[in-house]
This record gives structure tokens, sequence and C-alpha cells, in this order.
């Protein structure tokens, strides 16, 4: 979304900039340090251990859920507890098959490559991954026509590991192939939030009260990268005024930010607005959604729906989405009193 891209994560241009230089500092570096995602985080450990006592890399793995959850940040911490280099790229940037080839032979053995947004490969370099996943080979084609011929460049043994807010766009083929696992991220409770603010506040040297830190938590919409960006805003609101960060300090920046009381952004609220308002309530399809708000259709989906599917504000039926009773409550709006309201 143009406008307010903030609470549900830094926006891409300050993401690169010093919003991820701070990311950086605030990503855990070992897995105690890695909060919640429980299950993952075993079958992880046990996956890696095995692996590198048998001196050879773990087998591809698939991370997927909505932005934010710490899906790259799982990647680098097998790196690390593997002493592998990682390389990150992502779908949109692999263009052309040589581009995928050169990231592959400048691997050394051992080493992940990280593809972020998976889902968005081309056909054609898809087709170029899956020898190289399956028998860790580059299959190019030189020449044209009848005089075409395959020639196999073998590379070093390496794991692909690939983050997706869209299972459902990646192809079955691509899918089977990451035979370490296919693993999907869950939203965070407020006390795992809480635990990781907590983390966050230290390394940054702020002094939070507990129920600063909490009420942040709280309205993070279940996800890390949301709650550290509310932290650092609270953090300026703090400093500016010579105070230290108190639960009045995080009320006040959340309402400059206009993230409300079930951290839903002015996003968030615009969707909802729509659905109530211009659909009835709908059932409506996600594309007509974003056609009315002049937004991107992935950003709606990808970003904005699970959490309110999650708050159950939102619910997916066969003919579209529809706001529920909480949605139009949440709206301070007034629910049809007879049809299909959920
Ligand atoms: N930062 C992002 N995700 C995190 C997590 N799960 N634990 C700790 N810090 C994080």
């Amino acid at each position: 979304m143009s406008s307010d891209t903030g609470p549900s994560g830094p926006s891409p241009a300050l993401s690169q900039g010093a919003a991820g230089f701070l990311d950086q500092t605030l990503r855990p570096r070992a897995w105690d340090e890695y909060i919640g995602q429980e299950s993952i985080k075993r079958n992880l450990t046990i996956l890696i251990g095995a692996a590198k006592e048998r001196e050879h890399p773990p087998e591809h793995l698939l991370f997927y859920g909505p932005p934010g959850l710490g899906k790259t940040t799982l990647a680098h911490l097998i790196a690390i507890e593997l002493g592998v280099s990682m390389k990150a790229t992502s779908g949109p940037a692999i263009e052309k098959v040589g581009d995928l080839a050169a990231l592959l032979t400048n691997l050394s053995p051992g080493d992940i490559l990280f593809i972020d947004e998976i889902h968005r490969l081309s056909k054609a370099i898809e087709e170029v991954l899956y020898p190289a996943m399956e028998q860790g080979s580059l299959d190019i084609i030189i020449g044209k026509g009848p005089s075409a011929r395959t020639v196999q460049l073998p590379l070093p043994p390496f794991t692909l590991i690939a983050a997706t807010t869209q299972l459902a766009n990646v192809s079955a083929p691509l899918r089977s192939r990451f035979s370490g696992g296919v693993f999907h991220l869950d939203f965070y409770s407020d006390e795992e939030l809480s635990r990781i603010l907590s983390r966050s506040a230290s390394i940054l040297g702020i002094e939070a009260k507990k129920d600063a830190v909490e009420e942040i938590a709280r309205r993070s919409r279940a996800t890390p990268r949301t709650a550290n960006y509310l932290l650092k805003r609270a953090r300026d609101v703090a400093q500016l005024k010579r105070a230290a960060l108190t639960l009045p300090i995080v009320e006040e920046a959340l309402a400059m930010l206009e993230v409300d009381e079930l951290g839903l952004t002015p996003a968030d609220r615009r969707i909802l607005g729509a659905l109530i308002e211009r659909f009835g309530g709908g059932p409506v399809g996600v594309g007509a959604i974003a056609a009315a708000l002049g937004e991107e259709q992935s950003a709606i989906s990808d970003v904005h729906e699970p959490y309110l599917l999650q708050r159950g504000l939102l619910e997916r039926t066969p003919r579209g989405r529809t706001a529920t009773a909480a949605a139009y409550e949440h709206l301070g709006k007034k629910p049809p009193s007879t049809g299909t309201l959920l």
C-alpha cells in the first residue's frame, strides 16, 4: 500500500537503508535468541544436526507465511548454525537463466542460496532450478535448432532455502523438490512479541517499561517486524521528549501512526471500510476490493488479509471475502439485520 506501509513493515526504501542496518542489529544470531515458531525450530535443529554429522548440506527448505514473521531470519540462522555463507536473492531479481547460473556457479561447497518471493520465478528459470536442486547440475542448452545440445555442469553441493507469501502460487513440481520440508510460519502471541521487544530494547539501549512493551506487542499485528518498527517509532517520541519509554509515550506514538486498538493500520481499515460500504459487506473478490482502492491485489492478499482473517474481521468464502460482525463493530458501523452476515 502506498501511503502507510510503515506499521505493517518498513517501506522498501527504508529497509534498504538505515532501517535495514537496524534490522540487521536486531536479527537473532543463535537459536536460543529466536523466539517462537517452536515446532519449526525443533524440526530444523534435527535436520541441521543430522546433516552436520553426515558432513553434507541439509536438503532444500521452503518457508511460507505472511511478511515479517522471520522467514529470512531463519535462513540466516541456519547459515550461522552450519558455518556457511548465504547468498540472498529474490524471484523477481532473477530475470534470465544466466542470472541463476551465475548465482549457482559462484557458490562455495555447502553454501546456502536464499531465494525470497520464489513464487515470482519465471517458468524458464524454474526449469533450470529443477536439475540443480535434484542432481546438483546445471543443464545448459547450447545452440539452437537441430544442432542444439545440453551441457551438464556439476555444481558444488548447496542448500536452497526459499521463502514465499503465496504458497498456492508455487508450482507443484517446484514445491515437491523441497525435500527437507515445507514449513508454515505462524503469527506470534503477545507474550512472544513482548520477549522479542524486550530483547530489541536492550540491544538498542532503550529503557522500556513493562506495560509499554506489552502495549506495543498487543498492537503489532502478531508480527515481529511490525513490533520492532513500532518500538523504534515510540523510541523516537521518547527521545525527543527526553522521556523514558512509558505507556503514555507508546500510546502517543501509536496514535500518531494511526495504529488502532487492534493494531490495524489505516490501510487495513480502508480495506474493511471498502468491503462494508462499497460491497455491502461482501462476498466480493479481492480483485474488486483492490480495484476500488487503487491498490495492488497482492498487497491486500499477502500483507493485510492474513491478519484480518486471524483477528476474525474477515472471512474467506468460496464466493469471495465477507466482513464479519466484529468488523462492523470495530469500524462503528451498523451491521445489516438480515442476510448472510457471519
Ligand atoms: N526478530 C524477528 N523475528 C524474531 C524472532 N522470532 N525472535 C527474535 N527476534 C526476532
